[in-house]
């Protein structure tokens, strides 16, 4: 089985190299496939990605790193983050992150174990004013208050 998944995910890294050539340049649209298809990025597809384009393991780690968007572990259908810039954080942040962890029984950079829900800290969304503001998927809920997070998150299929 194992050897099966290794075997696919080689081959699709081989086209997709074919695809996009083997150049440096091809590394972010490789990981943005990969991701697309995948929802984030195995170990083994990072070192493979690395063997085929002939780049150290840790360029690829490093480009991953640097793009929020692409992923090296697995996360929940629904994403919720929690705005954790000064304005958030001076209007109760710390209060409604402890209720959300209690909560759903995870930390901050944790998925629940059915996959419903990825918790993660977010750098200002543009509501200081509204804060402490918190963005599940698209939707951004300003002034959340301990007990309306643990009321909008009951509602997050
Ligand atoms: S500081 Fe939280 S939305 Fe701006």
């Amino acid at each position: 089985m194992l050897v099966l998944e290794k075997n696919a995910m080689t081959e699709e890294i081989e086209q997709l190299v074919a695809k996009f050539g083997k150049g440096r340049s091809s590394l972010l649209p490789i990981l943005q496939s990969i991701q697309r298809k995948h929802n984030y990025i195995p170990d083994f597809a990072q070192q493979e990605v690395a063997r085929l384009l002939d780049i150290h393991p840790v360029e690829v780690y490093s480009v991953i790193s640097f793009y929020a968007f692409l992923n090296t572990k697995p996360k929940g259908r629904n994403i919720v983050r929690l705005c954790q810039t000064i304005t958030c954080d001076l209007a109760g942040k710390k209060s409604v992150a402890l209720a959300i962890e209690r909560e759903l029984g995870i930390k901050f950079g944790e998925t629940t174990k059915d996959n419903r829900i990825t918790l993660e800290y977010a750098n200002c969304l543009g509501m200081c004013d509204q804060g402490p503001a918190m963005i599940i998927n698209e939707r951004v809920y300003p002034k959340v208050t301990p007990e309306k997070a643990v009321e909008i998150l009951s509602e997050v299929k």
